[in-house]
């Protein structure tokens, strides 16, 4: 049995894309459990480059079989174009996409009342994707929302938008936004529905059958631990759960069925959106790591904040997923620093914490304790055996290893498939073969 969850350890954009598009062809499924299009998964493959949001990054490896979970939310209008999209650059979808009839639509309910409520936070507003991420979830769990398996109804359809945007456009009025029109949605999503359904199944239990035959499934997550909706820096996170532990209640397969967990983290730290980030380098060296690590989002094209590595949440990040092993990304970004900072702690108020505060405010305020490595000035990229690497990078690695309490079995020295180093003595390597 081999079943593992990739899952993001800071705040998204780790390099979760480029992971599982170079270990998909070592399992038979992958499968997508939460958030949705505010996701953007980047692989290169051969030189071309796809930005995956939706639909797992296993997709593009011919006839590998992939799974958009019950934890995720659809914007039917984003899922046709993501297909049509790659459809034109020759991706069949034919008996290999199976959309759980579980998973919560986006309607446009949803991106206008995202749009408001980000309006009135003001100077505290989330810093979204304004996808309707978030308000999809909302409904969800207000047990009102619309999921995949009620497009196989077209006859009730008219009747379930009519409940659902008539609230919303109750909140909507209130807030001086304009209403959603209920006869146009109703006519576009079934223009839509009628598309979709023919991928839309109970995926909970076709995974489970599959895997009781012996099949093997790769958990790809999106956003990352530090936007998780409960143990990220709320309220500035995402609305769903992309630790690893999402992967079971947002595809049914059970706890016990997951056998690994692959943390994915950059060897500095980045962030998108508004909310704490107590690594951050506004100065000369963050605006460095953001050019030489192109660091500018894959969905939205924002540019990202940068900083460096942070021991505190990479730690937070192994416990709260059980990281079994750590994929250790983009160390070519850090090539020619003359010197490299680690976070190790942090203090508040003087006082050195031993974990993550949960108040933002707090993390907010706290001061990141840290300890200079030298970098090691010659060029990493494209590198592919571990004894190749610097001795200065070796010492880095090493002394990250030490800090997460986990071994590094992957490291990345470039975007491209191949600019990778796997260890041989690896539990990621004992799973690729
Ligand atoms: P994801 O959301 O976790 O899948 O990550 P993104 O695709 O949003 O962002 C990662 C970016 O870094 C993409 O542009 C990748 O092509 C790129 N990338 C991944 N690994 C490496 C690496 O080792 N070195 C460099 N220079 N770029 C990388
Ligand atoms: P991948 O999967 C980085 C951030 C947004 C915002 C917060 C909430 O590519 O790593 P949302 O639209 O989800 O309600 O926004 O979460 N965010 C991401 N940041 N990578 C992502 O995905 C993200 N998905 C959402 O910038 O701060
Ligand atoms: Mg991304």
């Amino acid at each position: 049995m081999k079943n593992i969850v990739v899952v993001g350890t800071q705040w998204g954009d780790e390099g979760k894309g480029k992971v599982v598009d170079l270990i998909a062809p070592h399992f038979d499924i992958v499968a997508r459990y939460q958030g949705g299009h505010n996701a953007g998964h980047t692989v290169i493959v051969r030189g071309e480059k796809f930005v995956l949001h939706l639909l797992p990054s296993g997709i593009v490896h011919a006839g590998k079989r992939c799974v958009i979970g019950n934890g995720v939310v659809i914007d039917p209008t984003a899922l046709l174009s993501e297909m049509d999209e790659l459809a034109a650059r020759g991706i069949d979808f034919t008996g290999r996409l199976h959309i759980s009839n579980r998973a919560h639509i986006i309607l446009p309910h949803h991106l206008a009342l995202e749009r408001t409520s980000e309006q009135r936070r003001g100077i505290r507003q989330v810093g979204t994707t304004l996808r309707g991420i978030g308000p999809a979830y909302e409904d969800k769990i207000g047990r009102r929302g619309l999921r995949a398996g009620d497009l196989l109804h077209p006859e009730r359809l008219k009747r379930q938008l009519e409940e659902i945007i008539g609230e919303a456009n109750d909140i909507l009025q209130m807030r001086g936004a304009e209403p959603i029109a209920l006869a146009a949605t109703v006519d576009d999503l079934l223009g839509k529905a009628s598309r979709i359904a023919p991928f839309v199944t109970d995926t909970a239990l076709w995974l489970n059958r599959e895997m009781s035959a012996g099949k093997s499934v790769l958990f790809e997550g999106a956003q990352g631990t530090m936007l998780d909706i409960d143990h990220g820096t709320y309220p500035y996170v995402t609305s769903s759960s992309g630790t690893a532990g999402g992967a079971t209640v947002g595809t049914g397969v059970p706890p016990t069925a997951i056998t690994g967990v692959l943390g994915i983290m950059k060897a500095y730290t980045t962030r998108v959106g508004s909310g704490p980030f107590p690594t951050e380098l506004t100065d000369a060296t963050g605006e460095r790591l953001r050019a030489r690590g192109h660091e500018y989002g894959a969905s939205t094209g924002r540019p990202r904040r940068c900083g460096w590595f942070d021991g505190v949440v990479a730690r937070y990040a192994r416990m709260i997923n059980g990281l079994t092993t750590v994929a250790l990304m983009k160390l070519d970004v850090l090539d020619d620093f003359e010197t490299i900072d680690i976070c190790t702690g942090y203090r508040l108020h003087g006082e050195v914490l031993d974990a993550i505060p949960h108040d933002a405010e707090d993390l907010e305020a706290v001061e990141p304790i840290y300890e200079t490595l030298p970098g090691w000035q010659s060029s990493t990229v494209g590198l592919t055996d571990f004894a190749q690497l610097p001795t200065n990078a070796r010492r880095y690695i090493a002394r990250l290893e030490a800090l997460v309490g986990c071994d590094i079995g992957l490291v990345s020295t470039g975007p491209d498939r191949h600019d990778t180093i796997l260890r041989a003595d690896s539990q990621l390597a004992g799973w690729l073969t």
